[in-house]
């Protein structure tokens, strides 16, 4: 992921040109099933008319200036799927999933792969072990979900780095990123619970050594700690990890939390995880659903002052995916997670007034529109409705030994030497300034694009 300063200024632009209005409420009954597909069935589709990549000329997963975001959107489709059995979308989700897959199967591929971070190509991972945990059919030709979630765990731990902080993922693959030089919480969190969940699919205990590696890791860096549970943003490898950066997301807590909910069932109960699983939901919930605006999830650092960049908007729809697989996979958390997604999709809802055709908000908790509109809110809201679908599919995400037949291969990705430690040189001055001018360029197309479509549109 980048920073993504110019879009945040469009979005203000075309803020200020909104017309408010608030009739056609999302009528949402959680307490009956039809009426949660109903709603999830309405935003998924307001989602979809931001996706063009079935369409001639379009590439199908591709959102050129946000890449991971396609896996985001696939994964809400993967759901949708799941819980309301809506098979619309499923031949798009299959074409994307395994078109960005790239030619060796680990989502790298070439058109992208030169300005990717850890977290982008982890994100593709975790869709794609969703895809072969919820049980959609492998494709006929192409990668089986599983080799790709493989194939992104390969990659990646050939990139754990030992020169500095004595371990840990970088924030970005290539040396000219910016963000290079930084550890953060969604890269290593990210690969701890894509190595957890491969762990109990595959009961291949290669995986559960890494989870507890990074894990034990992560807990050495000022990014967790195991006593306050706090979860940092980043930390530095020019100081070798002494310091945090401790911005307050809500993913960061949620990916370490869903990678020691997948432990604590893969261990069959260790209470080493049950501690961690009860640790991270509590500062979850104590954080990001503040009772002072109704125990509604909000993403404090940037909802207040209506600062959200896209990626941040969607953080609330990843966690409370996550937050709704915890709850069935360590039962004991079952109704404290339930509770909370049921008063956050409820106040959701009423955010989904705007433009007399449903558009939702960003702000749950103001319980009504609040002139935001994107794919991303579409995606965050769909997935709180999905997640209040526990109740009535209570299916847990499958293994290999529970009707998962994906197929494995455990060496998948290893054709792609691309991006090794062995192979990235150290960082030049030279490398910086090219890679500052690159930016330069990028951000100045990207602008110009954005303008276009915003005109176009
Ligand atoms: C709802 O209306 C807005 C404003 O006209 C439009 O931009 C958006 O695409 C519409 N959404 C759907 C799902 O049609
Ligand atoms: C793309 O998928 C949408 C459904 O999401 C459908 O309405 C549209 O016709 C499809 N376009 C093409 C070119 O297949
Ligand atoms: C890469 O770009 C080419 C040219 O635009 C396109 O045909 C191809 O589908 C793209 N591949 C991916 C994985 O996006
Ligand atoms: C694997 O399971 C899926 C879902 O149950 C099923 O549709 C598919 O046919 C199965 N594939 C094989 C090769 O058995
Ligand atoms: C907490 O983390 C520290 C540092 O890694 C470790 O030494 C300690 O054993 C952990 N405590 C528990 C209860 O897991
Ligand atoms: C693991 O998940 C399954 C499926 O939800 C559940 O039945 C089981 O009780 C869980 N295991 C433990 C130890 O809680
Ligand atoms: C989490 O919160 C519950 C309820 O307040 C408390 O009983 C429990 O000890 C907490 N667990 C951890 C690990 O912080
Ligand atoms: C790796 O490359 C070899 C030789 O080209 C090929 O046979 C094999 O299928 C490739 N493996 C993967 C996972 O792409």
């Amino acid at each position: 992921m980048r920073f993504l300063g110019p879009w945040i200024l469009l979005k203000g632009l075309l803020l200020s040109s909104i017309i408010y209005s608030s009739v056609n409420a999302i009528d949402l009954d959680l307490s009956d099933e039809q009426s949660i597909k109903n709603a999830a069935s309405t935003t998924i589709y307001a989602m979809m008319t931001y996706y063009k990549g079935n369409e001639t000329g379009h590439i199908p997963g591709a959102f050129a200036s946000k890449w991971w975001e396609g896996s985001a959107l696939l994964m809400a489709l993967l759901q949708y799927w799941h819980f309301t059995g809506d098979t619309t979308y499923n031949d798009e989700l299959r074409v994307a999933l395994e078109w960005q897959s790239g030619d060796d199967g680990d989502y790298m591929p070439a058109n992208y792969s030169s300005y990717l971070g850890n977290d982008d190509q982890m994100f593709w991972g975790l869709a794609a072990m969703m895809a072969a945990e919820l049980q959609f059919a492998d494709s006929s030709t192409g990668f089986s979900w599983l080799s790709l979630a493989q194939g992104v765990f390969n990659t990646q731990v050939n990139r754990w780095d030992m020169n500095s902080c004595d371990g840990g993922m970088r924030w970005q693959i290539w040396p000219y990123e910016s963000g290079y030089t930084m550890k953060n919480s969604i890269s290593n969190g990210g690969l701890f619970q894509l190595s957890a969940r491969l762990a109990r699919y595959t009961g291949s205990d290669t995986y559960s050594k890494w989870a507890e590696k990074i894990w034990d890791w992560t807990l050495t860096t000022p990014l967790m700690s195991n006593s306050t549970w706090n979860v940092a943003d980043s930390t530095n490898t020019d100081n070798d990890c002494a310091t945090q950066g401790n911005t307050q997301w809500s993913y960061n807590y949620g990916t370490f939390l869903m990678g020691a909910a997948y432990m604590y069932n893969y261990t069959n109960g260790s209470p080493v995880w049950l501690t961690a699983v009860n640790g991270l939901m509590n500062q979850t919930f104590d954080h990001f659903f503040p009772e002072s605006n109704g125990g509604i999830f909000e993403e404090v650092v940037c909802e207040p002052s209506e600062v959200c960049n896209d990626n941040e908007i969607l953080f609330k729809g990843l966690v409370s995916s996550w937050l709704a697989f915890t709850a069935l996979l360590v039962p004991s958390t079952y109704d404290t997670i339930l509770a909370k997604l049921q008063t956050s999709a409820t106040a959701a809802a009423l955010s989904c007034t705007g433009h007399n055709n449903n558009t939702c908000g960003i702000r749950w908790y103001k319980s009504e529109y609040d002139g935001w509109i994107g794919m991303e809110e579409e995606i965050s809201a769909s997935n709180i409705f999905l997640a209040n679908m526990i109740p009535y599919v209570s299916k847990s995400p499958v293994t290999s030994s529970t009707g998962g037949n994906s197929t494995s291969n455990p060496t998948a990705g290893e054709n792609d030497t691309s991006s090794d430690t062995t192979s990235t040189t150290t960082i030049t001055t030279g490398d910086r300034a090219g890679a500052g001018i690159l930016t330069a360029i990028f951000i100045a197309a990207w602008v110009a694009l954005m303008g276009w479509t915003v005109m176009g549109g």
